[in-house]
């Protein structure tokens, strides 16, 4: 062939440019989370680069970002001998404390260290519930990807673990300055929002939805045809090494993951240099307390002996590394035995499939009933009594059916009970159920009439955070409503310990605590009792901006749909709710015989005035002359507006001060209005 024209050699500078802009924008969206060029300009220049390289097919580089999504169909994976075996890791069965002091005196005892040496120094990270993957880079690119298989041999899911938009397909650092050989270990997993998107859009498809992250990401990994894993919204993060040739490696584990983060490899930054038994506890105790909160799943936490050098010191048994250890925290999901299923009627009416399970211990405690949200959801599982079905307690939060485990259910399966499919009358009060156009939730039409409905009332207007009266729990309100004592909400302020006595299983005490519990409870403040209310929609934050922007609740009981969505976070849905809910006469009624009751509270100052900023988002960057951030946001809140950290399309003003950062750049980059600290008081002081 000829020798490279000028016009090739141009091309290819600019290939090399173009690539270089879009790994660094690459890394700064995926990795760092931290995007610094809006979407449409990434495009532009992804755009660019594909143009330029189907006109010269000779400047293709596997590394191109270009390359992501390209793979065919395959048969099967091809095997993928491991140059460095991969190992799995010991794991602490014990999921308390015991667990990491365990560990410690082992590592202690093998290194032979006296009681009196200095604490082992370990890094201490997360256990990433995913699939591990090993990912081989030569000369900074990405040559293979493979799964661990029997730890010898893996699998080759390149093409796959390409589509992967966190995994880097180039290191970042100058081409000369890389290792020939870097392999990188680590994890493949879904966080749980893209999980719950993910599901959202099969829902939407009518199709069945995943059962857990982890099993989803494990599945999108060793799918043969590319397209569809690059349809499922993986991540990754770095936990070690495989082969390495050419690399002078830091001498400890928690340096080699700052390395590895340089390179542009997604690290989490949850991990911890950890000194001796008392750090790792500390480690175990902290990671254990944000579990529910992290954006992914976890079932533990990983220690390492920091020190490479003890690392090789410690070596192996059979085939598992002394120097680190896999400390659990109690399963979050666990299989049981549905032995029925019950519908629940909620305070608002909703109809809630509800699994009545073998007790099972999981997330920490016994469970024995489940929710399965509603009768689309409970159709899609395909849960039917007698089943072993998979059980979900994270936390806090609700236990849940996530679905059923298809092997090993012998015989014939129990039929649906009809009544799941399409509930037409309320289970507890008989009265008619309806299902909102388009919504998931069947209702009872009952009202305060449907007993369940009424016992739900009681419990929601008595609970801490409404009126919190103490001494009236579900047995007590069971009781109540049970034996016809409240028909109504007044009814209960009409209670006396005679009559209280008169109930089953109900002594003085009881019985004065409860009269002494409503009595107190009648000193309340204006936001408590309108949540207590149970007016649908109006949660606790909602009742503090009503109360807030009404003062009064002669004013709100009469006030219109649009002055309703004057106030702060109200929209058309919550404001015809409450509209809907005081044309009731007999709401009307229970607010005045509660009042006649005796339930005060001190009135508020004068209701706010107008709200100039009502709905508006704003965000604050850099030193204003005079105002504090704390002020100028009171300022805001005051006026209705809403204070946000960061700029979006939806901003509505950006506030600038001296020495504004990136939020100044991205607002002139979206055409947001900025505005310095006078822009902001003239629109404070703008009319409504
Ligand atoms: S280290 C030689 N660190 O847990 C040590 N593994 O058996 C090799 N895992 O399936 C593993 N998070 O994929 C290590 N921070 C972490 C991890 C981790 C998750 C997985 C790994 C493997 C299993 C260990």
């Amino acid at each position: 062939m000829s020798e490279p024209t000028a016009d090739l050699q141009a091309a290819a500078a600019q290939a090399a440019e173009l690539r270089a802009q879009l790994q660094h924008h690459a890394h700064l969206y995926y990795v760092l989370d931290a995007p610094a060029l809006p979407d449409a300009e990434y495009d532009r220049l992804f755009q660019q680069l594909q143009a330029l390289e189907a006109a010269h097919p000779e400047l293709l580089t596997p590394d191109s970002p270009t390359q992501r999504i390209i793979g065919r169909v395959l048969d099967g994976f091809a095997p993928v001998r491991h140059a460095v075996a991969m190992l799995s890791i010991r794991t602490e069965t014990d999921t308390t404390a015991a667990g990491a002091t365990a560990f410690d005196e082992r590592v202690r005892r093998e290194l032979a260290l006296p009681p009196e040496a200095s604490p082992v120094e370990y890094n201490a990270e997360l256990k990433f519930d995913g699939l591990a993957i090993n990912l081989r880079y030569e000369h900074g690119v990405l040559v293979q990807a493979a799964t661990r298989g029997d730890g010898e041999t893996g699998e080759d899911v390149t093409q796959n673990i390409r589509t992967i938009g966190q995994v880097p397909l180039r290191l970042l650092g100058a081409a000369d300055t890389l290792p020939p050989v870097l392999e990188v270990r680590g994890e493949v997993y879904m966080r749980r929002d893209d999980f719950e998107r993910l599901n959202e859009r099969q829902r939407e498809k009518g199709e069945k939805t995943y059962i857990n992250p982890r099993n989803t990401a494990a599945g999108a990994v060793r799918q043969l045809d590319p397209a569809i894993t690059a349809q499922r919204p993986l991540s990754f993060f770095a936990y070690g090494l495989g082969e390495v040739q050419g690399w002078n490696r830091p001498a400890t584990h928690s340096a080699t993951l700052d390395a590895l983060a340089a390179f542009g490899i997604p690290v989490c930054a949850d991990r911890a240099v950890a000194l001796g038994a008392e750090g790792l506890v500390a480690f175990h105790a902290a990671m254990g307390a944000q579990r529910d909160a992290l954006p992914f799943d976890i079932d533990g936490v990983v220690y390492k002996v920091n020190s490479v050098e003890l690392q090789q010191r410690l070596g192996f048994v059979t085939r598992e590394p002394r120097w680190a250890v896999a400390h659990k925290y109690p399963a979050q999901e666990q299989l049981t035995r549905l032995n029925g299923i019950d519908i629940q009627v909620g305070r608002t009416g909703k109809l809630t499939p509800v699994a009545k399970l073998e007790p099972v211990f999981v997330g920490g405690t016994t469970v024995s009933n489940a929710t399965l949200h509603n009768v689309f959801e409970l159709r899609r599982k395909g849960v039917r009594v007698g089943d072993t079905v998979i059980v979900r307690r994270a936390g806090d939060v609700i236990p849940e059916v996530v679905g059923r485990v298809m092997e090993g259910a012998p015989g014939p399966r129990m039929p649906y009970v009809p009544n799941f499919r399409q509930p037409r009358a309320c289970p507890v009060c008989g009265s008619r159920v309806l299902r909102e156009r388009g919504g998931m939730d069947h209702r009872c039409t009952g009202g305060l009439f449907c007993a369940a409905q009424r016992k739900q009332a009681l419990l929601h207007f008595a609970g801490r955070r409404a009126m919190d009266v103490e001494g009236l729990g579900d047995k007590l309100v069971d009781q109540l409503v049970d034996g016809g004592l409240i028909r109504t909400l007044p009814e209960l302020y009409k209670l006396g310990v005679a009559k209280l006595i008169e109930l089953e299983r109900l002594g003085e005490k009881s019985a004065a605590n409860l009269v002494a519990g409503l009595e107190k409870s009648k000193q309340t403040t204006f936001a408590r009792f309108l949540y207590a209310l149970g007016i649908r929609h109006v949660g606790e934050t909602t009742a503090k901006d009503l109360a807030r922007h009404f003062g009064g609740i002669d004013r709100l009981m009469a006030a219109s749909v649009d002055e309703l969505l004057q106030v702060n976070d109200v929209g058309p849905v919550v404001a015809q709710s409450i509209r809907a809910f005081f044309d009731q006469p007999h709401n009307v009624e229970v607010v005045e015989q509660l009042r006649a009751a005796g339930i005060h509270w001190p009135e508020q100052a004068a209701a706010l005035g107008p709200q100039p900023l009502a709905g508006k988002t704003l965000v604050l960057t850099g030193t204003l002359p005079t105002l504090s951030r704390d002020e100028a946001k009171a300022l805001i809140e005051a006026a209705g507006g809403k204070v946000s950290g960061s700029v979006s399309k939806k901003t509505n003003y950006v506030v600038a001060g001296e020495e504004a950062g990136s939020k100044l750049d991205k607002a002139r980059e979206l055409g947001v209005p900025v505005l310095d600290e006078a822009g902001l008081q003239a629109l404070l002081h703008a009319e409504a």
